[in-house]
């Protein structure tokens, strides 16, 4: 396997092992109802401590590991902190925080992942998955690390999240548009892994029938077209003869008036034998046979790698519901709740411990809040902050959002906006489809949900106050 190399690596192998245990002290005042260690967590401090701290209760019994880290764009202003014993490493602490200028940036990244990357694998269940946000900074070098501590085969995809829905009229090269999100399973023979609730409207367009009793489909002729297991000669056991709605014979006739072959044996024809439709729609008016194609809806749909900001939301509404939560601009940075929220969709089932020990304003917490609300579930977080604001920020949010947070203010957030050209308007089916995919988005935020054209722009807005809690 082709591993990663970086500065350090050999001093950072094992540091999470050597990392002291340090034990949880509680703050009952800050907390809502008794504390107890397996209640839901919000722990200050440096996310190495905290997860050795975490390791003698919930070793092997999280089963979803959401981390935003820092993405080490060299802006960030992040610090290099980690006691590892070894002189190169300890000049590091001398070079902090680490600007675009360092040249040892992404070793440094890299030093400061390797050990909680070991502590979150040992914290994750055998059922259990992570799931990683990042952009093209560190996402390569992050997949190459995960494959090394998880097993190149547990990597389930490396997906990209539609983090903004304007494009940058002021960037230099490309207006990104997308961050990475890497998913690794502990194990993937034994992970949670959900498939997505399916609406109709999910279905891709070529199910464009209805069965009998209201079941979506398409057709595929029975009879083998293309390739060289075509013919009677390749496959003799494929050519058969099948009996049409007259009562006639029709055997598998290739374009050319040779022999060809069916899909289907005969003993799957007989066994299948509902899924098989005549139509008549050879040139000289015969019957040709057909079996149906059934979208899988029951089990629904499995999730795409392009989650859309219309599906998902974008660093926007992410920054918009903190407004609302807090009434300012609290936090720079937020992930979008539906963003996290798809993840424990996928991820978690009702009574799930899920782990972020990069978490920012809590939206991890509070993803699961709303997914228990949703479900009647009873998951639990585990988060984890080092800066200042782990109590004003992180907790503040969730003891808001459990016991309703009041809004006092006008919303003047937009939640999509769209200068219109005369394209657009020639395209007026899919700009209306796309106001819809956000009023669905929102809709739960909000009161409601305005459209309207200004100054040549449709803009829509929430419109009243939002929801109390
Ligand atoms: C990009 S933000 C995460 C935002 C979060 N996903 C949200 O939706 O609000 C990364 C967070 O990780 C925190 N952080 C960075 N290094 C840390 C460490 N070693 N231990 C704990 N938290 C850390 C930062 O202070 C920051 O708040």
């Amino acid at each position: 396997m082709t591993e990663l190399n970086f500065k350090g690596k050999e001093f950072v192998w094992n540091h999470h092992l050597t990392v002291p245990f340090r034990p949880l002290e509680p703050h009952p005042e800050k907390g809502i109802g008794e504390p107890a260690l397996d209640g839901n967590l919000i722990i200050h401090g440096d996310n190495l401590h905290a997860l050795k701290a975490l390791l003698p209760t919930y070793a092997g019994k999280v089963d979803c590991v959401f981390i935003d880290p820092p993405y080490n764009t060299g802006n960030e202003g992040w610090c290099y902190n980690d006691n590892v014993n070894a002189p190169m490493i300890r000049e590091w602490l001398e070079a902090n925080p680490i600007g675009i200028e360092d040249g040892l940036r992404h070793d440094k990244w890299c030093a400061m992942m390797w050990p909680r990357l070991r502590l979150l694998h040992d914290l994750l269940s055998d059922e259990g998955t992570l799931w990683m946000t990042l952009d093209g900074n560190e996402a390569h070098r992050a997949k190459l690390m995960l494959d090394e501590i998880f097993g190149e085969e547990c990597h389930l995809g490396t997906l990209v999240w539609e983090k903004s829905d304007s494009p940058r009229m002021d960037a230099k090269v490309f207006s990104t548009s997308h961050d990475f999100l890497i998913a690794f399973a502990k194990s993937p023979d034994a992970m949670i892994f959900q498939r997505l609730e399916a609406e109709e409207e999910d279905l891709p367009d070529h199910y464009n029938l209805r069965s009998e009793d209201g079941r979506p489909y398409y057709l595929k002729p029975l009879r083998a077209m293309g390739g060289q297991g075509d013919s009677r000669e390749a496959r003799p056991n494929l050519y058969f003869a099948m009996t049409d709605p007259d009562g006639k014979e029709v055997f598998p006739i290739r374009q050319d008036g040779s022999d060809g072959a069916w899909r289907w044996s005969r003993t799957k024809v007989e066994a299948e034998i509902s899924r098989i439709e005549w139509r008549r729609d050879r040139g000289d008016g015969g019957w040709v046979p057909y079996f149906r194609i059934y979208a899988d809806s029951s089990g629904g749909r499995p999730p795409g790698t392009i989650w859309y900001h219309e599906e998902v939301g974008s660093s926007r509404t992410g920054k918009a519901l903190i407004k609302r939560i807090f009434g300012e601009s609290s936090f720079d940075t937020p992930k979008p709740i539906g963003l996290i929220g798809r993840i424990l969709e996928i991820s978690t089932e009702r009574d799930s411990i899920v782990l972020d020990s990069f978490s920012g304003s809590g939206t991890t917490g509070h993803a699961v809040l709303e997914a228990n609300a949703r479900d009647e579930g009873n998951r639990r977080f585990l988060l984890v902050e080092m800066e200042d604001y782990a109590d004003k920020v992180t907790a503040e949010r969730i003891r808001r959002v459990i016991s309703g947070y009041p809004y006092s203010g006008v919303i003047n957030t937009e939640l999509y906006k769209e200068r219109l050209t005369w394209t657009k308007l020639k395209n007026a089916e899919k700009l209306t489809e796309q106001v819809e995919k956000i009023e669905n988005l929102h809709r739960h935020e909000y009161d409601a949900i305005k459209k309207a054209v200004k100054d040549g722009e449709l803009i829509v807005t929430p419109a009243y106050s939002p929801k109390s809690g």
